[in-house]
């Protein structure tokens, strides 16, 4: 077994490995077209309230619960319920999870590196707008392409997670998040400045209520979930990791901070964009940053070759990034678990733990094309993952956390560890906990019951 101590060094790194797991393909990929899909500006504000009000709560909650475990996540539970062994079966969670939610992500993973190798080679120039899309849909439909693409991916995070939390999981996260940073800010800038840029904003920050309705709630509080990775126990497992004197509280907000703006910002790359040319619509779906957006970028710098070259290679350079510093916390899950449990190294857990993600996103990756036709419950394989992880796993384990803290827990033990010992003031703390007895559970219940009754609906 390695001898690395498993836990962030630095408190800046804490934070960054956690922003870097919540920030991702849901912010770059997944908020525009939700947003595209539901009116705009209404939902950003349902979505920025479910946020506050049930997204950050949840978040501390698994902080709590995985530092207490301190560096082992599967006894977490059992440990901060005061030894019930009836919970020791939530450690299980995070491992399942882990499998569940990598094997489809690392699908879309795939396809944003393929892009950025097309973006590298200035496979983009000259295409017309029939031809991405043709393109688009030959390339995801195909059966070796993207699981190449994909298989490189879970390589790569491989790779990383084998290398242990300081050097591999902390060290990436300090490079690769300031990139991102300054990557988004560079297409911002750019983003603004094109024609009608001014269609896209007003698109984003000005909301029409009229387009809210039920299911546009749903998916605001669908997204806020995501977004954050929380209710799977994917921050607890980074938490187990956290030093006993990082702020749980303040860092909750600063993760939730970082991953809005960046979802944010996405928003004011990809909406100025879409708008600058007549005729291209927000709603487009997820093929938006696949399609609508190369072929912006060649139609609006179609003058200028190599600023449409410098454009699309740093967009597709961004959604890499994001999407690797998340599918690290996602096989971390899995991995730490069999670190712990099975005794087995990290290298060797990692490369069994990706294996069998690549073997499971294979069915994934199959779902575009092939094995379109194949069906679980209605929904083919890509869809059954997103249904299961996003709309299931995540409000019921989310619920259940709550439960388990606001209920189960000694209140003392509860304060003590948000408090670090009585360190801090904590002024949140009475309304955290308020939250998350009464508040959280109930929205998450009536969330859930109305998903199952719509599922249940389309079923029959
Ligand atoms: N929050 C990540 C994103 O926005 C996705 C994620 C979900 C990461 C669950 C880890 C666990 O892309």
């Amino acid at each position: 077994m390695g001898s690395t101590k498993n836990v962030f060094a630095s408190k800046i790194g804490a934070i960054l490995a956690a922003a870097g797991s919540a920030v991702g393909l849901g912010n770059v990929w997944r908020f525009p077209t939700e947003v595209g899909a539901n009116g705009g500006a209404a939902f950003i504000l349902i979505y920025v309230l479910s946020m506050l009000i049930l997204g950050v709560p949840i978040m501390v909650t698994e902080f709590a619960i995985g530092r207490h475990g301190g560096e082992d996540v599967t006894h977490a539970f059992q440990k901060m319920s005061g030894g019930k062994r009836g919970w020791r079966w939530m450690g299980l969670l995070p491992m399942v999870s882990g499998f569940l939610v990598l094997s489809y992500y690392a699908v879309v993973a795939g396809w944003t590196l393929y892009y950025l190798f097309e973006a590298l080679m200035n496979g983009f120039a000259g295409k017309s707008p029939d031809e991405f899309t043709n393109d688009f849909v030959a390339f995801s439909s195909d059966t070796w392409q993207p699981i190449f693409w994909m298989g490189i991916i879970i390589a790569m995070t491989c790779a990383i997670v084998a290398l242990g939390v300081q050097k591999g999981i902390e060290r990436s996260a300090k490079v690769m998040m300031p990139q991102l940073f300054f990557f988004i800010l560079v297409l911002v800038g750019c983003s603004l400045t094109l024609p009608n840029a001014g269609l896209g904003l007003s698109f984003l920050f000005s909301p029409d209520f009229s387009k809210v309705t039920g299911s546009v709630v749903l998916s605001a509080m669908g997204q806020a979930f995501f977004s954050l990775s929380v209710g799977i126990g994917c921050l607890c497992t980074y938490a187990c990791y956290f030093r006993k004197d990082v702020d749980l509280m303040k860092d909750s907000f600063s993760v939730a901070g970082i991953d809005t703006l960046v979802a944010l910002l996405s928003g004011l790359i990809i909406f100025p964009a879409v708008y600058s040319i007549p005729g291209l619509s927000p709603d487009a779906g997820p093929s938006l940053v696949f399609i609508t957006l190369p072929n912006v970028f060649q139609q609006v710098f179609g003058g200028i070759p190599w600023l449409a070259y410098v454009f699309s290679l740093i967009f597709y350079l961004l959604l890499v990034l994001a999407a690797l510093t998340s599918s690290i916390s996602m096989l971390e899950m899995s991995v730490a678990y069999f670190h712990k449990n099975l005794h087995l190294s990290r290298p060797v857990a990692a490369v069994i733990v990706s294996l069998v993600c690549l073997a499971l996103g294979i069915f994934c990756s199959l779902s575009f094309g092939d094995w379109s036709e194949v069906k679980m419950f209605g929904l083919n394989f890509f869809d059954f993952f997103d249904f299961l992880v996003a709309k299931f796993i995540m409000p019921v384990g989310g619920m259940v956390m709550c439960i388990f803290l606001g209920w189960v827990v000694d209140e003392r033990v509860l304060r003590a560890e948000l408090t670090n010992n009585g360190t801090l003031r904590s002024p949140l703390y009475s309304t955290y906990r308020f939250i998350i007895r009464y508040i959280a559970p109930l929205c998450i219940l009536l969330i859930f019951a109305h998903e199952l009754g719509l599922a249940w609906l389309d079923w029959l």
